[in-house]
């Protein structure tokens, strides 16, 4: 990934939410230099394997280099997920990521194979992401598993516990942003979903913030899928949320 600080632009990861590789590869050709990554998950991956994905991510870097966020979201006992985490490697993540919940040995079992596949591979590591908790899940969803803490102070637990495994950094949900900067420092990714410019439709996201406010709150990049990829002109969509954090 780009070093701080960094553009705007840099800071839109753009979810390429669909099964279709040709809709996948079309998005990451319009939009490949004018985001800071594109981000396939579960619904891509699991329809088309690795072969899907170094096809979107040569699309998307056909002029300039844009960085794959491999959202994964990894969680098993520590030596499958090492195991999960080599054999992406080769695909190139600038970004990955695994749930926090797996506990501190997943999370450095994790970190360790990422930086061993980047030395024999001679690339950047990826940066490595955790998961604390889903915002699907609230405080009675919670409860009914076992897990009687708030949720609120469990994404903070799990956000600290992220930082002592030597992770970069986690995925929250706006609402979380201050208090995770507050607790875990400046040098912590946050890598915020939910985002929706002004006056854009909210689709499904219920609590949401503007690119301006997430930025501004402490936000380093902005997960935003369909307010991009729904557009008209992507790549002006892009540059107009951009312009939008800029002003
Ligand atoms: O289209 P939209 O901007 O809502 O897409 C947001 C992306 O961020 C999707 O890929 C979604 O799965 C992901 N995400 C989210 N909320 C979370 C975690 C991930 O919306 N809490």
């Amino acid at each position: 990934m780009t070093k701080s600080p960094l553009k705007p632009r840099e800071r839109i990861l753009v979810a390429l939410d669909t099964p279709d590789v040709a809709r996948a590869v079309a998005l990451s050709q319009a939009l490949g230099g004018h985001v800071g990554g594109i981000k396939l998950g579960l619904e891509f991956f699991n329809a088309n394997g690795p072969q899907g994905v170094r096809d979107v991510s040569k699309a998307a870097s056909e002029s300039t280099p844009t960085p794959l966020f491999l959202d994964l979201k990894f969680h098993d006992i520590p030596n499958t997920v090492a195991g999960a985490v080599k054999s992406v490697m080769p695909l190139a993540p600038s970004i990955l990521n695994v749930h926090a919940a797996g506990g501190i040995e997943m999370m450095k079992r994790a970190l360790e194979a990422a930086t061993e596949g980047s030395e024999r591979l001679g690339i950047e590591r990826p940066m490595l992401i955790a998961v604390t908790v889903l915002t699907s899940l609230d405080d009675a969803d919670l409860t009914s598993v076992g897990q009687t803490t708030p949720a609120r102070d469990q994404v903070l637990r799990l956000a600290a516990l992220t930082q002592m495994a030597g992770l970069d950094g986690v995925v929250c949900s706006s609402q979380e942003i201050a208090a995770i900067r507050t607790e875990c420092g400046p040098d912590f990714k946050l890598i915020v979903p939910g985002i929706r410019p002004a006056g854009a439709a909210l689709g499904d996201q219920k609590r949401v913030m503007t690119p301006k406010q997430a930025i501004a709150e402490g936000a380093d990049y902005l997960v935003i899928g369909r307010p991009i990829t729904g557009a008209d002109n992507p790549a002006s969509a892009a540059a107009a949320i951009a312009a939008e954090v800029e002003a």
